[in-house]
């Protein structure tokens, strides 16, 4: 399956996905493209080092948000694009977009989502004096983070934590996570229903 990855930052989620393609642990996973709207993003980095072909599409180039997309949508489906993974992607994406690759645009957020959307998420649970928070992989659709819900793993905040330590540990599940909702897409045992997923056992 052709994977196109959307990242604007670090590329650890990238990073892990790759591994896990290197590993065998993800089969039939090729990683065709990584686009980023950030020039410097590390995550462009990370593809260079893999010999994965990836792209920065400047957004001032672009007058509106569609037509930025249009042009995301444009390489992906020049790709052959069949799975959109955002990993760590800080823009919106249009309804246009959302529409081009309904029920076939991933993303991860670290929280239990729909605690803590938006950005900071894991500040926020911590600050918040939340107990248990943890990590969602979900669908995108045009709502905000709230897109149907895929596979969540959760984590308990000890008193004593810090939120570095937090940070850490969601990472961790991060990069467990996303490869395994990942390989569950790919094996088709994915389906949606009344906006909740479902996985064929
Ligand atoms: C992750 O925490 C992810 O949940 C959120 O953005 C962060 C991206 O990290 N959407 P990275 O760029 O994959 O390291």
């Amino acid at each position: 399956m052709k994977i196109g990855i959307l990242a604007s930052g670090n590329g650890s989620n990238l990073q892990a996905i790759i591994d896990s393609i290197n590993k065998g642990y993800l089969q039939n996973a090729e990683i065709s493209i990584v686009i980023s709207d950030n020039e410097n993003a590390y995550a462009l980095k990370r593809s260079k080092d893999n010999n994965i072909k990836n792209l920065y599409i400047n957004k001032k180039e672009y007058k509106t948000r569609i037509e930025y997309d249009t042009k995301i949508v444009e390489v992906l489906k020049e790709e052959k694009i069949e799975l959109v993974i955002l990993a760590g992607y800080l823009r919106w994406i249009s309804e246009y977009f959302v529409n081009e690759y309904r029920g076939r645009i991933m993303n991860i957020h670290p929280s239990l989502l729909p605690s803590f959307k938006g950005l900071n998420a894991i500040e926020k649970a911590y600050n918040y004096g939340v107990k248990i928070t943890g990590v969602t992989v979900h669908f995108v659709d045009e709502t905000e983070d709230a897109g149907p819900i895929i596979l969540q793993e959760t984590i308990i905040i000890n008193e004593n934590m810090s939120l570095e330590k937090l940070e850490e540990e969601i990472h961790k599940i991060e990069h467990k996570l996303y490869p395994k909702a990942i390989d569950l897409f790919i094996k088709d045992k994915l389906y949606i229903e009344n906006k909740k997923v479902f996985i064929r056992r």
